[in-house]
């Protein structure tokens, strides 16, 4: 049986991976989650400099799901490289680093510092609803070509462009980063939502905003992803809600060459490593030689 699934040059053992943001790096979490099987890990965002986030409570549970606004807290590049990459790194699958900044230049340099870091591709997230810009880069079709562009040719590994669901159609912010050089799409990151409480009458988020993910999201995320594939011609990272290979399946059957669990481990951390087993069941069942014969069958 064949798992294995390419992003740009680079050869994934297998299409599972984690979504940026929603695992625990800590050793004994790691490793009830069995995260050394996955395909990839994307870790949490970085930024250029250290950040606080937002203020808390930063996530509420919501019916099928969750609203968080963390807003992308991380000790800075230089200590994510120096500290927690390395201790990703000795889990022993590879790593897609996922970077996130306000202006080009940032984006630049954070290019530069990951190039030395011994990474398999970087994700840049361009769709943190988190943040206190008035658009998102990847709500802007021009503004992410021109970031990804400029990545692209300072890049020595394969760039990913992560894209927000929140625009009219995301199938051409796509097509976007495609024609800038992307080597794949992620999508989806957060849905912008917020939740009340009634009885203080005020946002149960310090951020007083946040972004919706879980099964709540999947079956929006699922059309996205679809309308996507049949757009571009470059893989999808999939993620939105996906909590069993079954759900991951609908994605890779919709166009997606990985797919991402994430709020899913919130609940089961070894989700994940089930997602994958389930995947492979399916194909010893169907008599599927390859996971590529599954990509995209849904027409
Ligand atoms: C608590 C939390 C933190 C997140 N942090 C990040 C992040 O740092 N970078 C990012 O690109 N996405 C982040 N995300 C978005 C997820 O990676 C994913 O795109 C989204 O949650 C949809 O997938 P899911 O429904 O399976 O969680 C975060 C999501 C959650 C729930």
């Amino acid at each position: 049986m064949k798992l294995s699934v390419n992003i740009g040059s680079v050869q994934f053992k297998n299409p599972v991976t984690v979504a940026s943001g929603t695992f625990s790096y800590i050793q004994k979490y790691s490793s009830i989650a069995d995260l050394k099987k996955l395909g990839a890990i994307i870790p949490k965002t970085v930024t250029l400099n250290p950040r606080e986030g937002n203020p808390s409570p930063r996530i509420v549970e919501t019916p099928s799901g969750m609203v968080n606004a963390i807003g992308i807290e991380n000790a800075g590049a230089d200590c994510f490289i120096n500290g927690k990459l390395k201790e990703l790194k000795k889990i022993g699958a590879p790593i897609i680093a996922s970077v996130s900044a306000h202006t080009d230049k940032d984006f630049l340099v954070l290019t530069e510092k990951f190039n030395k870091a011994g990474v398999s591709a970087l994700e840049l997230n361009l769709s943190c609803p988190n943040l206190k810009h008035k658009t998102l880069v990847a709500q802007d079709k021009n503004a992410t070509y021109c970031i990804v562009k400029a990545v692209v040719r300072k890049a020595c590994m394969p760039i990913v462009a992560k894209l927000t669901p929140n625009v009219t159609d995301i199938s051409l912010i796509a097509q976007a980063a495609q024609d800038a050089g992307a080597s794949a799409v992620s999508l989806v990151n957060t849905f912008s939502a917020m939740v009340i409480d009634v009885n203080k009458r005020r946002s149960k988020l310090g951020n007083v905003t946040g972004g919706l993910s879980g099964p709540a999201i999947r079956p929006i995320a699922l059309y996205m992803v679809y309308q996507t594939a049949q757009r571009i011609k470059i893989p999808i990272i999939a993620m939105g809600g996906i909590t069993n290979s079954s759900d991951a399946l609908e994605f890779i059957m919709a166009g997606a060459t990985m797919v991402a669990v994430g709020t899913a481990s919130f609940v089961n951390p070894q989700a994940p490593r089930d997602v994958l087993e389930g995947i492979k069941k399916y194909m010893q069942k169907n008599k599927i030689k390859d996971i590529k014969e599954l990509i995209g069958v849904m027409k």
